[in-house]
């Protein structure tokens, strides 16, 4: 039996592979799999053995990261497997890539994926691959030494850096660190020699060693991760704050209180604004003369300039029911939107009729398009 073309004309008939699936016990699916194994084996060169790669299984694990790790976008370390079928289910399920050389990153490209999501993650570049990335605009990449910076601020000085770590990886079973990444008593002289070259570091990495199962080799990496912040932090530039003053505050949407409803805040301005914009330790005051009124006193915000727009979200409990005219400064306006959710389930919806109706008539309808994904929203 050749279950390729069984497969193929159940498909094309139940519309999708999932259909497909699940009209399959599980135990008529192993039979299948088996069958079809000892039909490939025939029609194989008996001296080649193969490979099977199942693709179900990476929806699988896709789903449980998505469950376990919703808040961090898996990066494909290309070196594991640099299969051009895998990297293009890959791209499908909006992974990004870790790429070690040039023929990974080229691969990574020609099977569809943005150049932004790609992460140029070996700390020592060849000069023409730094080039190559930096034509194709891959500008996030690793350093772990000083002459690595040299290279850097020469070949590509605009490029987004990533400080790789050393770990205590010594119960892991390759050990990369007698390769890769820096002591964190050599982060303070790195970052300045970064910083006296006009460099943009932006991130800390490190690799615990493959096959590492010791959580506190994990803990105590992400801990000295955290102190190469504080290192950094104590090393900036106290004299570039930036001071933004705003036309609400303290005694109107944001009382003492408002921090506790995780509130967040997000500049209006495109992705690729944000990135580009230099980003400065800020003060948000309010707009009334008190002098207490401060909305923020310290975050990091990309510049900003008069009249542009921060959302703050999740502002909908209790926050109104408080505020003041404090001043004669007037109250918030409101302003009711619907925007499109494709999760939303209407034959869940009683009354569905009225409900749009009334909506229509109260709301200004926003279809999340290409237009509002310009925006950093996490709507
Ligand atoms: C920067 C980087 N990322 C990812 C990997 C992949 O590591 P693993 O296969 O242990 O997950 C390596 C391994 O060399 C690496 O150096």
């Amino acid at each position: 039996m050749d279950v390729t073309k069984v497969f193929a004309n159940d498909i094309i008939r139940n519309r999708n592979i999932f259909d497909h699936l699940l009209l399959k016990s599980s135990r008529k699916c192993y039979k299948a799999i088996y069958n079809y194994l000892e039909d490939t084996s025939k029609t194989m060169d008996s001296d080649r053995s193969f490979y099977i790669l199942d693709l179900g299984d990476i929806l699988w694990k896709t789903q449980l990261w998505h469950d376990r790790l919703p808040n961090v976008v898996p990066y494909y370390a290309v070196k594991a497997n640099a299969d051009p079928i895998l990297m293009r289910l890959f791209v499908l399920l909006g992974y990004g890539f870790d790429c070690s050389t040039e023929g990974e990153i080229r691969l990574a490209l020609n099977s569809g994926a943005d150049p932004k999501k790609i992460i140029f993650a070996h700390t020592i570049k060849t000069r023409k691959a730094l080039e190559y990335a930096s034509s194709v605009g891959i500008d996030l990449m690793t350093f772990d030494c000083k002459e690595e910076l040299l290279k850097i601020s020469k070949d590509f000085p605009s490029a987004r850096l990533i400080l790789r770590l050393k770990s205590d990886s010594k119960t892991s079973v390759y050990n990369l660190n007698k390769k890769f990444g820096c002591d964190l008593s050599e982060v303070e002289n790195l970052l300045l020699e970064a910083k006296s070259l006009n460099l943009n570091v932006t991130g800390v990495s490190f690799h615990v060693g493959a096959l590492c199962e010791s959580p506190e080799t994990y803990i105590s990496a992400i801990e000295n991760s955290r102190m190469v912040f504080s290192i950094a932090e104590r090393n900036g530039d106290n004299g570039i704050q930036r001071e933004y003053y705003l036309n609400d505050g303290f005694y109107g949407s944001f009382p003492y209180f408002y921090r506790d409803y995780d509130v967040k805040h997000i500049p209006l301005l495109t992705s690729s604004e944000i990135e580009k914009r230099p980003k400065y330790k800020s003060k948000v005051w309010g707009q009334t003369c008190c002098c207490e009124d401060v909305i923020m006193e310290e975050c990091l915000l990309p510049e900003m300039e008069e009249g542009q727009l921060i959302l703050w979200k999740n502002m909908g409990a209790y926050i109104r029911g408080v505020t003041s005219n404090f001043t004669l400064v007037p109250y918030p306006a409101d302003r009711y939107i619907f925007i499109q959710n494709p999760r939303l389930k209407l034959d869940c919806i009683p009354n569905l009729t009225e409900v749009s109706d009334y909506i229509a008539e109260v709301a200004n309808l926003i279809e999340q398009t290409e237009d509002m994904s310009r925006f950093s929203l996490d709507l």
